[in-house]
């Protein structure tokens, strides 16, 4: 699983390629909670590509509903169609009129898709509760048409950036796993394949430095996104290895809250440059 994983350019964690390899074998939704710009989103694109399956993402948001999620009706080809006489009393809710969204797409999707359920946490608990229907019988029920069931479960992520806890009738229901930071090593690794052009040299530095923020008391940690996107904003600017002055000018790019920025400028920055100097040597 990891191999194969990393062959389509994502470096996981050995817990995180069992628990994915785990979800397909049991077919069970995999729930991954971490910090921002750890590789939750990516890992189910990922997926879907090793898979050759096509990805259906429903992302969260405050307010997402049924309509959103699951399915509508199309309200305005009804009343066409009944304007036009063309319809039998009973047949308002055919399945013509019927507008799936990604949760029903994904179960009427013939080879099963990988559905991602992205960020949760920010859709209201209610819509949890509408999930467990979906989650445990890979099922919906449409009141006025009846049950829609998978006739092959989809692989099924959600992902939180745990703004609030989810609901323990969700979880129960799905494998979990804590995406973490990277260790250095496979940070160092993502950067080779994400951002190959980068010395080797540069590339070190650049994450021994994000290592050593991950340790300060920021209020928000540099991701692995954030890894990358610096990486290629040095390479921008050309830069062979970190200085204070080209670490100054990019901080925005790591960093965004000027809290953050106001803590690191300056000498924290230099401490950080100064050990990662001592650490790998000149030359
Ligand atoms: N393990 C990894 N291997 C390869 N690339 C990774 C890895 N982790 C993160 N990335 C890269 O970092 C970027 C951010 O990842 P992603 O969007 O999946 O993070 P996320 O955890 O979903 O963040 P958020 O919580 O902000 O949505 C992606 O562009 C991805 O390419
Ligand atoms: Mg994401």
């Amino acid at each position: 699983m990891a191999a194969g994983l990393l062959a389509q350019g994502y470096v996981a964690q050995r817990e995180l390629a069992t628990a994915a390899f785990l979800a397909l074998r049991l077919q069970r939704p995999l729930f991954l909670e971490g910090e921002p710009g750890t590789g939750k989103t990516e890992i189910a694109k990922t997926l879907a590509a090793l898979l050759g399956r096509p990805l259906i993402r429903l992302q969260c948001y405050e307010g997402l509903d049924l309509a959103g999620a699951a399915y509508e009706w199309n309200y305005a080809r009804q009343m066409l169609e009944i304007k036009l006489g063309q319809l039998a009393g009973d047949d308002l809710f055919a399945p013509r009129f019927l507008i799936p969204r990604a949760l029903l797409q994904a179960l009427q999707q013939p080879g099963p898709p990988v559905l991602l359920i992205d960020e949760l946490d920010r859709a209201d608990e209610p819509f949890e509760a509408y999930l467990l229907e979906v989650l445990s019988e890979f099922q919906i029920t449409i009141p006025e048409l009846g049950v829609i069931r998978a006739a092959e479960p989809p692989i099924v992520l959600i992902t939180s950036n745990r703004t609030r806890e989810i609901h323990d009738a969700v979880k129960r229901r799905c494998l979990y796993h804590w995406v973490d930071f990277p260790s250095a090593a496979r940070e160092l690794e993502i950067l080779r394949l994400r951002v190959p052009g980068a010395p080797e040299r540069l590339s070190r530095q650049i994450v021994a430095f994000i290592q050593g923020l991950r340790a300060l008391d920021l209020y928000k940690l540099p991701g692995v996104a954030e890894t990358i996107e610096w990486s290629r904003a040095l390479l921008e600017l050309n830069a062979l290895e970190l200085d204070p002055e080209t670490v100054q000018s990019t901080l925005g790019v790591l960093l965004k809250y000027q809290d953050d920025i106001a803590r690191v400028q300056g000498s924290e920055a230099a401490r950080l440059l100064a050990q990662i100097r001592a650490e790998q040597g000149h030359g």
